[in-house]
């Protein structure tokens, strides 16, 4: 039998709850008291939470950690990271240590602007629709006044508007594009608000509007972070070995994508954990992100590295969309703790604290992968989830912990401890 079932967003929670249970669950009693459990005693918290979303039953956790000793342009940062990964907040914490003392991340805001389009079809002479288009330029910028006033007064707005002809990649298509400011928000909303707009004014009965929104590949939002160190200081036993396996890491993500793919994942680890925290849209960083690491048209690393005049450089370049107001950042209680902790930043400073974060992570990843490994650090922060699965006491975590101090943990490895230990 189907079940699909109308109305259910009407339903309250506790009969959504139910619904579900009887259709999809076979341990009823279980099953409700894991979904009730991560509910929220303080109703007010957990009515919030149930709004930010439709059919909300319950919260999904994810840890919430804090990685210190970041000197990003000489000034102190802690950095929330919600992260499920059990190496990220570990490795960022090192790395940003490890940089403290070799001047720190240096940072720099390339751009701002972000992009939207109507998208529109339209079969005539493309002459006739640019006169149409340079008459009526003002009357489309008029229709959004009363959208565009407030974040003019924040000295955002619409900077610029275009007719694209596209007809050579598919027939009879052409865009409006308009490229935004949008200050210290993320801006999807007032984008889309003022595209709606726009295309409203603009389609007569030969222009067929196809649809109006914002593009989440945002190249000229961009931001820089570097770190960069005589080769000598990048300490262990030999500085200069390193850097060049180093180097030859991130050339190695720049010429082949099966390997550029994972590197910049681990980049995104680090950005990610930092947009999660803020209560900004990893989808769109995500996609941002990726679309620019394809820009030549071949997938490649977004982090470079140079070694020259006895001086190791390594920097990365990211597009970041974000907001560190409006939307989540000002709802959810640990977006504006996050917020609050990195002192209250602008969208600027904030794109500046991502991509420090991004590439502390990448540097920490191609460190190990370089040296030792990346499983021996990895497997010894994943102990604590393998003791988790086993459900062993405070004294036998401690005891398989110390007896892993100096040996290498595999799955199959700390098993057997806990069985000898059981015995
Ligand atoms: C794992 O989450 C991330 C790494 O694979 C990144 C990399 O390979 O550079 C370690």
């Amino acid at each position: 039998m189907r079940k699909i079932i109308s109305g259910f967003s009407k339903l309250s929670k506790k009969e959504k709850i139910n619904w579900l249970i009887e259709n999809y669950f076979h341990n009823q009693s279980e099953t409700l008291k894991t979904i009730t459990q991560y509910w929220n005693s303080d109703t007010a918290l957990q009515q919030l939470h149930d709004d930010f979303i439709e059919n909300t039953i319950s919260n999904f956790y994810m840890p919430f950690g804090i990685a210190p000793n970041f000197v990003i342009n000489n000034k102190d940062y802690v950095i929330p990271m919600v992260v499920e990964e059990s190496s990220v907040v570990a490795a960022a914490s090192l790395v940003a240590k490890f940089w403290s003392t070799r001047g720190g991340f240096k940072t720099k805001v390339i751009g701002t602007t972000k992009i939207g389009h109507v998208h529109f079809m339209y079969a005539g002479d493309g002459s006739v629709l640019q006169d149409y288009f340079d008459e009526n330029k003002t009357e489309l910028l008029l229709a959004t006044a009363s959208i565009t006033k407030n974040m003019e007064k924040r000295g955002g707005g619409i900077l610029e508007i275009q007719l694209v002809d596209k007809t050579d990649a598919l027939s009879n298509y052409y865009q409006l594009e308009v490229t935004f400011e949008t200050k210290d928000s993320m801006g999807a909303n007032f984008i889309n608000s003022c595209l709606e707009a726009i295309a409203k004014t603009f389609e007569k009965q030969d222009i067929e509007i196809v649809m109006s929104i914002l593009s989440n590949y945002v190249p000229e939002c961009l931001v820089s972070a570097e770190v960069s160190c005589k080769v000598e200081e990048l300490g262990g036993q030999n500085p200069q070995k390193f850097a060049e396996k180093f180097r030859q890491a991130v050339q190695i993500a720049s010429v082949e994508p099966y390997r550029a793919v994972t590197h910049n994942k681990g980049i995104m680890n680090g950005i990610d954990a930092v947009v999660l925290a803020t209560g900004n849209d990893f989808r769109a960083v995500e996609a941002g992100a990726h679309a620019y690491a394809s820009r030549s048209g071949q997938y490649k690393s977004l982090s470079h590295c140079e070694i020259k005049d006895g001086i190791f450089r390594f920097w990365i370049e990211v597009p970041l969309a974000l907001g560190t107001v409006g939307g989540l950042t000002a709802l959810h209680p640990m977006a504006k703790l996050s917020l609050e902790m990195l002192q209250k930043p602008s969208a600027k400073t904030l794109m500046q604290i991502m991509a420090a974060a991004g590439l502390a992570q990448n540097f920490a990843a191609l460190r190990a992968l370089t040296t030792k490994g990346i499983q021996e650090g990895h497997m010894k922060m994943h102990l604590q989830n393998i003791l988790n699965q086993f459900h062993l006491n405070d004294q036998e975590k401690q005891l398989v912990t110390a007896y892993f101090d100096n040996k290498t943990v595999t799955h199959s490895a700390v098993v057997e401890k806990i069985k000898a230990l059981r015995k």
